[in-house]
């Protein structure tokens, strides 16, 4: 079913104009992809005896799907931060192989497959998540991301599909030296956040007089935390529930007050089409419990052996 969807969106799309799906940034490429999908519409047309009363059905899909338009014509590339459970995180399998998991990456997947499109996801840094979607390479970022206000001038906002909060973590042997603002906020506490995240202001406005350090990864500050180097963090709580299982040393000292509360899709800036069909896709995922079966899955997930960081070139995890 989700199958013809796709192809007759595909189908729609073309008849409408060859570049209609993408952004005409390269037609050498947008040809490519679009002749692939000649031929996977060609197959699945043959193959589906139903084509018609399946066309008759999704007819809204169908005009959704053709008014979308996104970097690669038929895919859906989305740019996110794997260091981030149970976001996104790589899960590892029986045989050692990582697979990307998190409640962010199924629910990706599920916007993919109910806009007809096949999901592409970038792996980057977290700063690389603004940076993908600022130069426009990407259509959407999924990376427990803020609708931080002054984002918006480089990306669009969807609607929020999950709420968490803010927190200050330090070691269990530090949770009654470090737990207060006021106790961070000298010169010589080392206090750490990621680059480019909100965790950064929050360090800047509740710890103005700190040792701030950015790093790139949340992997980064949780090793440099559990090493000493560094003296208290502030984390996305959640995540670093999910790092207190694997590493019982860490202690969450306080909830730290945050204005924009809960994660959104980072949609690529003025791409309207796609931001109400992601706005669609995330009420729909919200109402038939997709999205709650999601966020178990990624916490039970989480909880097994797991990877948080890039992958090395012949993509193994980075020891
Ligand atoms: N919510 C924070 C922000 O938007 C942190 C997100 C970090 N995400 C990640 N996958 N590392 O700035």
């Amino acid at each position: 079913m989700k199958k013809k969807i796709l192809a007759l969106g595909m189908a729609v799309c073309m008849a409408a104009s060859l570049t209609a799906c993408g952004n005409g940034s390269s037609s050498q490429t947008t040809t490519a992809a679009d002749t692939t999908a000649v031929e996977t519409t060609a197959t699945e047309t043959a193959a589906g005896s139903e084509a018609e009363s399946t066309e008759g059905e999704s007819e809204t899909e169908v005009a959704a799907a053709a008014e979308i338009q996104t970097v690669t014509a038929g895919k859906l590339t989305v740019a996110t931060s794997p260091d981030f459970a149970p976001y996104e995180f790589y899960a590892i399998g029986a045989d050692g192989t990582p697979s990307l998991a998190g409640f962010d990456m199924a629910l990706a997947q599920y916007i993919a497959d109910d806009l007809g499109l096949e999901l592409e996801i970038v792996t980057v840094d977290f700063d690389g998540v603004l940076s993908e979607l600022q130069t426009k390479s990407v259509d959407l970022g999924m990376a427990g991301l803020s609708p931080d206000p002054k984002r918006e001038g480089i990306m669009d906002f969807s609607d929020l599909y999950y709420i968490g909060g803010q927190s200050l973590v330090t070691v269990k042997a530090n949770a009654d030296t470090y737990n207060t603002f006021e106790a961070i906020n000298k010169p010589e506490v080392s206090v750490g956040a990621q680059i480019g995240s909100i965790q950064m202001d929050l360090a800047n406005t509740n710890s103005p007089d700190a040792d701030i350090v950015a790093l790139p990864k949340v992997t980064d500050i949780i090793a440099e935390l559990l090493t000493g180097k560094m003296d208290a963090a502030y984390i996305e709580t959640d995540v670093a529930k999910s790092y207190q299982k694997n590493y019982p040393e860490l202690e969450i000292v306080m909830e730290v007050p945050y204005d924009q509360e809960g994660s959104s899709i980072g949609v690529c800036k003025g791409n309207e089409g796609l931001l109400a069909a992601v706005n669609a896709s995330i009420a729909k995922a919200l109402e038939d419990g997709s999205m709650e079966k999601f966020v178990a899955e990624a916490n039970e997930l989480a909880s097994g052996e797991k990877y948080e960081g890039l992958l090395d070139e012949s993509g193994q995890v980075q020891e």
